[in-house]
């Protein structure tokens, strides 16, 4: 068990982005100092709508034990220097160049960002505080499009599993190699691989956290990035959504990225050695971009216009949703608490918001 001191500080890095955020905020309020580190990536990855700057002065606006880094976690000196300057007692990396379409413009920055940034902030904590709990932020991406050779079922609005081997989704043993993963799928399993490691050769607190689909209100989604975020603005903005192949019925699992936060704070709390979990919704929070349309449309009162493209995402799943049993199985104080429907009509309220202005 990880022992609290008074002004315990954490280390978020991606701390303007969704979970970044979301996870300053949660700490700040258990009462840890907390050092977001974030350099507003996200605008050069995606252009202004991904700006992330907003978040960022949020977070200086309303927590007052928060310090923002302007720092690219691709800088190895400045990261060990912070590192080793503050002595996190827990890290949580979820800076990321987050899109699989986009990584393939942009293959260095993305591996670099992915990769070596993961390796430069595990390497920084294995000599500055090997024993805080070092939690990253990984993705189903790292099984590659494997979860598509699975039998599946078409049912009227969504696809879904044949096999009741994974009636309550994909596990964590499921193969991670020879399968198509896109670069920034294999830029993430190549963090996911390195974060095992320092879990198990050099026995650090680490774990890899493989995502679903993480949301919630303070996403900047946009096209290549942030499904739920950005299939709500575009029908708060009557703009068309496109839709690519396997006629709309593909399936994600969404998660809140407070139950997200809650995870990490149930690991940091009793940590185990290089470990992985399957983190969304399950099957429970699953939708299919169909079904998506309907429960937003019941919130905005504003029919969905869309366009259907015939051609699927490269390496895109067809149908995604999280086996949770491990995550409750070694932590049963988390499970689920804020649903599909909740969640939406949070994403709604927190558009129409930042819309307005
Ligand atoms: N949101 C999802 O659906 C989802 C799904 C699976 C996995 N994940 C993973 O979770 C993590 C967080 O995702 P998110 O949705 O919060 O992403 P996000 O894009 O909202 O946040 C990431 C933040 O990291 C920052 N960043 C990027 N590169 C950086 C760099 N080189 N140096 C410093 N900061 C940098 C960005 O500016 C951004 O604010 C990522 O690792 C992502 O791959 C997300």
């Amino acid at each position: 068990m990880h022992n609290r001191s008074r002004m315990d500080s954490v280390l978020v890095t991606g701390s303007s982005g969704l979970i970044g955020s979301e996870v300053c905020a949660y700490f700040a309020k258990a009462a840890y100092r907390v050092h977001g580190v974030d350099n507003n990536q996200r605008a050069s990855f995606f252009g202004p709508e991904g700006d992330t700057r907003w978040n960022q002065y949020r977070l200086q606006r309303e927590l007052p034990c928060f310090q923002h880094h302007e720092l690219d976690i691709r800088n190895r000196q400045k990261v060990l220097d912070l590192v080793n300057r503050i002595r996190p007692k827990i890290i949580v990396h979820a800076a990321a160049q987050p899109s699989h379409d986009r990584a393939t413009t942009i293959p260095f920055d993305d591996f670099d960002t992915n990769a070596v940034g993961t390796l430069n902030l595990l390497e920084a904590a294995r000599q500055a505080c090997p024993e805080s709990p070092f939690i990253h932020l990984s993705t189903n991406k790292v099984y590659g499009d494997a979860p598509n050779q699975l039998r599946l079922t078409e049912l009227e609005t969504r696809w879904d599993y044949a096999d009741p081997e994974y009636a309550e989704g994909i596990p964590e043993t499921f193969p991670i190699d020879q399968s198509l993963h896109s670069l920034f799928g294999a830029s993430k399993l190549a963090a996911d691989m390195m974060v095992q490691e320092y879990g198990r050769y050099f026995n650090m607190p680490t774990c890899c956290l493989r995502g679903g689909c993480l949301t919630g209100p303070n996403h900047s989604g946009v096209e290549l990035h942030g499904f739920l975020s950005y299939l709500v603005k575009c029908n708060l903005e009557d703009r068309e959504y496109q839709i690519y192949g396997y006629k709309g019925k593909q399936v994600r699992d969404n998660i809140h990225s407070h139950d997200v936060t809650r995870f990490i704070h149930e690991f940091a709390k009793n940590p185990r050695s290089g470990e992985v979990y399957n983190l969304g919704g399950g099957k429970a929070n699953s939708c299919s971009i169909l079904e998506a349309f309907v429960l937003v449309e019941r919130f905005t009162g504003r029919r969905q216009r869309y366009t259907y493209v015939e051609d699927n995402r490269i390496g895109d799943h067809i149908c995604y949703y999280s086996d949770l049993r491990k995550m409750r199985a070694h932590y049963p104080r988390w499970d689920i608490t804020i649903d599909l429907k909740q969640t939406i009509s949070e994403i709604v309220e927190a558009w129409q918001r930042r819309l307005a202005f």
